[in-house]
């Protein structure tokens, strides 16, 4: 099914067998080390559909199934609320996952929630206190990180993660606007991406980081650890650099 077309990591198990034992090292300091995983077309849409929709059909199943070994060797997991919104999130059972808004417009019951309430945490300012408080269902916990009606500071939600959650691998999974704000702040290590081949289009569609780019020519350099195929997608593992500037 998986053919290796480069892979520069330590991986000793058959193309097949791909991230079933994906091993990460310590972040050192007191964050977890932390790795976005996505799908987008060739065109770097990660929909099919209008932003807020579900992102069903853009993988295929080898991408469903990779996200899921991916899941399945992280600690937790960290969504914004519109990836709620857009439909049902499901996770192995053993994975806190977590949720940032700053509205406070979250779907209670969404799987996410329901299928295990104890192993959710919601990320919010205290401005968006009022709005989850009535709502929050039991076993559901709370973080509140920052005062005021703005965008809370994700370096201090990963801070949080490690002191008071004990979480050492922590996987990003968008959408844009959120994976925005943890590449911004610097905190990402290393990207997982599948590459669907298909052509979207359109200028509303989300992309994978968006919010403010990079100052001026400032970009982000990525390093190629592996790459796989099925067919005609790929499947990208990169590390993150620190940002650069061609000025
Ligand atoms: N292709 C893929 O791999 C993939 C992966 C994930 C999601 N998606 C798709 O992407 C779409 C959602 O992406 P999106 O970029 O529109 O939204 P998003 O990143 O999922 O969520 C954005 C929302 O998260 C909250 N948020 C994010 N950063 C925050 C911060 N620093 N402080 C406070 N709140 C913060 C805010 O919630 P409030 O609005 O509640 O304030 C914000 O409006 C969905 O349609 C989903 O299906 C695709």
């Amino acid at each position: 099914m998986l053919e290796r077309l480069v892979d520069i990591t330590d991986n000793a198990l058959a193309p097949d067998n791909l991230y079933e034992d994906l091993s990460f090292p310590d972040a050192g300091g007191d964050i977890p080390y932390i790795y976005a995983n996505m799908v987008c077309t060739i065109d770097g849409k990660t929909l099919l559909g209008p932003r807020g929709s579900s992102a069903k059909g853009l993988g295929s199943n080898v991408d469903q199934l990779l996200m899921r070994r991916i899941q399945n060797c992280s600690e937790a997991a960290i969504v914004g609320a519109s990836t709620l919104r857009a439909g049902h999130v499901i996770y192995p059972p053993h994975l806190i996952r977590a949720v940032v808004t700053r509205s406070g417009e979250i779907p209670w019951n969404n799987r996410f929630f329901t299928d295990r309430p104890e192993k959710a945490i919601v990320f919010a300012p205290m401005s968006a206190m009022e709005e989850i408080f009535p709502f929050l269902p039991k076993g559901v916990r709370m973080s509140q990180v920052g005062e005021e009606d703005m965008d809370v500071d994700v370096e201090m939600i990963a801070r949080i993660l490690r002191a008071q959650f004990n979480i050492r691998r922590l996987l990003l999974e968008g959408g844009a606007i959120l994976n925005g704000h943890f590449f911004r702040a610097g905190l990402v290590r290393e990207f997982f991406l599948t590459l669907a081949p298909k052509l979207k289009g359109g200028g509303e569609s989300p992309g994978l980081m968006d919010g403010k780019g990079f100052e001026r020519n400032g970009f982000m350099e990525l390093t190629l650890l592996s790459l796989y195929r099925a067919g005609s997608e790929l499947y990208a593992r990169y590390s993150v650099g620190s940002v650069k500037n061609d000025d």
